[in-house]
């Protein structure tokens, strides 16, 4: 099937080389450049997609010299690039890469990075463009943004532009958030800051967009009249792994639903915005934050399921429980599960519910969207053996097996009347095949052309903090008494069961590769 389909497709515009820049990452030392940033630089150096006149500016606290981060670099690149390694290439490449050794609060790391862009500017040709990029810890973001500008660093004079990478998390609540909008607001224009959320990264993430604004038939029906519910389900099968410190202070809602999850949500029910400019997309998507109710501390607790994992099996092996992972408290009282159920007041989405779920340590690793539409009346097949017709799904995978199907009722060859539910389905790798990537390669060819569509807007971020709010601040107050509530290797805790059998519906099971195939009727 491969050559033919993609034989459709592969006119399809690759792209020109981005503007000439240094990109500068801070925490140069850390997991996320070696195994994403550089892998993804790399990946857009064989993609053709970085000019000669690019530069990679490491900086960390860690003593190397340029020559010891190169050579760390080449190592690691073998390690974690996505595919093969070209050494030819690579080993051009890797000469341009430079190294600032320094503790992120001193003014004299600013200084010598100065000194080392004039030299990197004049050695490749980057003409004064600099992508500074926030790979550290949180503490460091508006430390680092407002050393950069002391020295003058992120100024942008004529053609030459500064724009600076804020990583995730973007605050842990909605007054942090606010406070880091304000101060890198002090020292930054709102169109230099691109604040990351790598789920924009997923190429099926952004068809979300293509497929409801590029296709005229799911328009019409993608509103109150005829969707019944959403659904959002966010699973890993890994549990915190080594980031226990980390997680403890964020757990499952800060660290999946203001951000990934509600990229997902906002993508799927806003308004076509007016153009694809950055502005644009970003103000419909603000507008379904605007537009979810707002939670009740009353009905915290009705709406929204928390969990944590206690000890299970996943793919035949046991593994142990949250509270037994390094750095996790014995007592831990954070959530590595949350489901809620969200209602957007507008009119296109009222009475619809939105129910998200996400998970550590869940049976497999799946994130999918699922529209499920309204049952039709039964009454045609009254006198039929038929008792039951399964609504219409569409669901929108989003990884690992990314794709798109559509579930519909099909009568049952035969002499009775019986219906099934049969499938249409497209899978990705069956039309466009599968080119390896971290996921960055975009996000980071965008900012280097300027185009934040695909970066959170400050409003944006809050609007998402202020929807989860209410709900943190409950289960602050109110401890949860029956942790851990959830086995590793399961769908997450019955509480979530229960929150959509209340009204009259159940998750979707998210391994039916493609939609339920029973006979609901009944006779042969
Ligand atoms: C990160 C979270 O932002 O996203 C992690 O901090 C989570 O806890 C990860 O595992 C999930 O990303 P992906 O791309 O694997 O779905």
């Amino acid at each position: 099937m491969g050559s033919t389909n993609s034989a459709k497709v592969a006119d399809a515009a690759l792209g020109s080389p981005a503007n000439p820049c240094a990109m500068v990452i801070f925490g140069a030392a850390g997991d996320l450049t070696k195994r994403l940033l550089i892998p993804a630089v790399y990946n857009l150096v064989t993609g053709k997609l970085l000019p000669e006149q690019f530069a990679v500016v490491g900086v960390s606290i860690e003593p190397f010299s340029t020559e010891e981060f190169r050579r760390q670099a080449t190592k690691d690149i073998h390690e974690f690039a996505t595919g093969g390694v070209d050494d030819a290439v690579w080993d051009s490449f890797v000469k341009r890469f430079y190294y600032v050794s320094g503790d992120f609060q001193d003014p004299v790391l600013y200084k010598t990075l100065g000194d080392t862009l004039a030299q990197v500017e004049k050695e490749q040709g980057t003409q004064g463009n600099c992508l500074f990029y926030l790979a550290t810890s949180p503490v460091f973001f508006s430390v680092v943004a407002e050393q950069l500008a002391a020295a003058e660093l992120t100024r942008q004079e004529g053609p030459k532009w500064k724009r600076v990478v804020i990583e995730k998390p973007f605050g842990h609540d909605l007054a942090s958030a606010e406070a880091l909008n304000h101060a890198l607001g002090q020292v930054l224009e709102e169109k230099q800051i691109y604040r990351i959320d790598h789920y924009l990264g997923k190429e099926t993430v952004q068809n979300l967009l293509a497929f409801r604004f590029a296709n005229g038939i799911f328009e019409p029906v993608w509103n109150r009249r005829y969707v019944d519910h959403v659904q959002v389900t966010v699973a890993e099968e890994l549990g915190v792994e080594l980031r226990g410190g980390y997680y403890e202070t964020a757990g499952a809602l800060r660290d999946m639903v203001p951000n990934h999850i509600f990229q997902l949500i906002t993508l799927s029910a806003m308004e076509p915005p007016i153009s694809f400019d950055a502005d644009a997309v970003h103000d419909e998507q603000t507008k379904i934050l605007r537009a979810i109710q707002p939670i009740s501390p009353e009905r915290v607790l009705d709406q929204a399921v928390r969990g944590q994992y206690g000890e299970g099996a996943i793919g035949g092996k046991r593994v142990p429980a949250y509270r037994s992972e390094p750095h996790v408290a014995a007592d831990s009282q954070t959530p590595t599960y949350v489901a809620m159920a969200l209602h957007i007041d507008n009119w296109r989405w009222a009475g619809v519910p939105f129910y998200l779920r996400t998970g550590k340590r869940m049976s497999e690793r799946i994130t999918q969207v699922v529209i499920q539409f309204r049952r039709p009346p039964l009454v045609l097949f009254r006198n039929t053996p038929v008792d039951k017709i399964t609504p219409n799904q569409l669901v929108i995978n989003i990884q690992p097996n990314e794709g798109i199907s559509l579930s519909f009722e099909a009568k049952i060859p035969g002499p009775v009347v019986r219906l099934g539910a049969v499938n249409m389905d497209f899978q990705y790798s069956d039309y466009f095949g599968t080119t390896p990537s971290t996921g960055y390669e975009t996000l980071l060819y965008d900012c280097m052309l300027g185009d934040p569509t695909l970066f959170q807007r400050a409003d944006m971020v809050e609007a998402g903090w202020a929807v989860v709010q209410p709900i943190l601040d409950v289960w602050k107050a109110l401890p949860s008494r029956d942790f851990p509530n959830y086995a590793a290797g399961t769908w997450g805790p019955q509480q979530a069961d229960e929150l959509l059998r209340r009204d009259g519906r159940e998750w979707r099971d998210p391994t039916l590769a493609a939609g339920p195939r029973h006979p609901t009727g009944t006779g042969a």
